[in-house]
């Protein structure tokens, strides 16, 4: 069994409650339950942190193991040179994914630290861009 692990970053414990005309109305759990159940033949992972760091410590721990991480770092993707490197040492590959189309948001979100060293980017499909990652690593 493949073993992927979502990681999500800051306020995305807020999925649902934050900004819905953005972010839709569904909670992260409710929407991990439907993946868990519609990809029931992948061990399927979550790990959110508001903490830069503990997103650093969860990519180290999973990524010389598992088969694939798929990363929203949210707002530190556009800031974070330390999770940038994190996912540049690792060999389990990483798939970047935002809700949003960031591009078509502020210039300050069309950075990524992420995007040079990932697999490739899922932007702007809403929580589907989480599904069409996990089958990219399929
Ligand atoms: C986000 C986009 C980021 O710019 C923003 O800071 C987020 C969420 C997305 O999934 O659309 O928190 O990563």
């Amino acid at each position: 069994m493949k073993k992927i692990i979502i990681i999500n970053g800051p306020n995305l414990n807020l999925l649902g409650k934050r900004e819905t005309n953005i972010y839709g109305n569904l909670t992260f759990n409710e929407f991990f339950e439907m993946i868990t159940e519609k990809f029931s033949d992948v061990s399927l992972e979550h790990f959110q942190s508001n903490i830069e760091g503990e997103i650093i410590n969860k990519i180290q721990d999973v990524g010389f193991e598992y088969d694939g991480i798929i990363l929203n770092s949210a707002a530190y993707t556009h800031t974070s040179v330390g999770i940038g490197d994190a996912v540049k040492a690792i060999t389990t590959p990483v798939v970047e994914v935002h809700i949003s189309n960031t591009f078509s948001r502020e210039d300050f979100r069309h950075k990524s630290y992420i995007s040079p060293n990932a697999k490739g980017v899922i932007v702007g499909f809403g929580l589907q861009s989480y599904e069409l990652a996990i089958q990219s690593l399929l």
